[in-house]
């Protein structure tokens, strides 16, 4: 089985990075898996310049050289994908928002790339994470999958420090919980 872990937080080892450790060591527990993690903050990535090469050209192709090329070729075979990132300004992270934007090119093939697979969506925040809900039933509805949601607050109402997650053990165990059910899931 193979799991992408699409890391959107420049915070190294924060709510979402192991909420992400957790979901994948609960797939872990029901299958050999192999786990490509990407780390978008330390990646080369461009933004999607708008050229629509990848609609027009054969086979296509983004027409950007960059690193964005290790996703690409990771994605067709991928069982699992999950998306990790806090809301940063009633959003994602910047560094997810590049990514996604360049899977323009991943979008012109739906059975090749988004069908037959499982989405999760890893969403931290401190106040809201609707809109980025919102965001991502408008793209399954498009591409015709199911993503399932994994939510954090990380909200201190007593002080400046958010509360990482790591502290939160019924929310660990409730990703480890989801990443051996979605792992039960495909196996069956
Ligand atoms: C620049 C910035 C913008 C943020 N914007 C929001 C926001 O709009 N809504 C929200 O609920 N939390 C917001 N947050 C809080 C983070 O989403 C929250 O601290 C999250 O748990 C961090 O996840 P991480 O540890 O995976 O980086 C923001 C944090 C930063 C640094």
């Amino acid at each position: 089985m193979r799991v992408i872990v699409l890391h959107g937080s420049p915070r190294r080892g924060g709510n979402s990075d192991t909420l992400a450790e957790y979901f994948v060591n609960g797939v872990r527990e029901t299958d050999d898996v192999e786990i490509l993690d990407f780390i978008l903050n330390d990646m080369n990535i461009r933004p999607c310049q708008g050229c629509e090469t990848c609609a027009t050209s054969e086979g296509h192709k983004c027409a950007i050289d960059d690193d964005m090329n290790q996703i690409y070729s990771a994605f067709a075979d991928a069982d699992i994908v999950v998306w990790a990132t806090p809301m940063y300004w009633g959003y994602m992270t910047a560094q997810m928002k590049t990514a996604l934007d360049r899977m323009e090119a991943l979008a012109m093939d739906v059975r090749k790339y988004w069908l037959d697979k499982e989405f999760v969506a890893i969403l931290t925040y401190r106040h809201h994470y609707q809109s980025t809900i919102g965001f991502f039933e408008r793209v399954q509805d498009y591409f015709r999958f199911k993503f399932t949601p994994l939510l954090y607050c990380s909200k201190n109402e007593t002080g400046p420090e958010d509360f990482h997650v790591s502290s939160n053990k019924e929310k660990l165990e409730e990703a480890f919980a989801l990443g051996q059910r979605i792992g039960i899931k495909i196996i069956a």
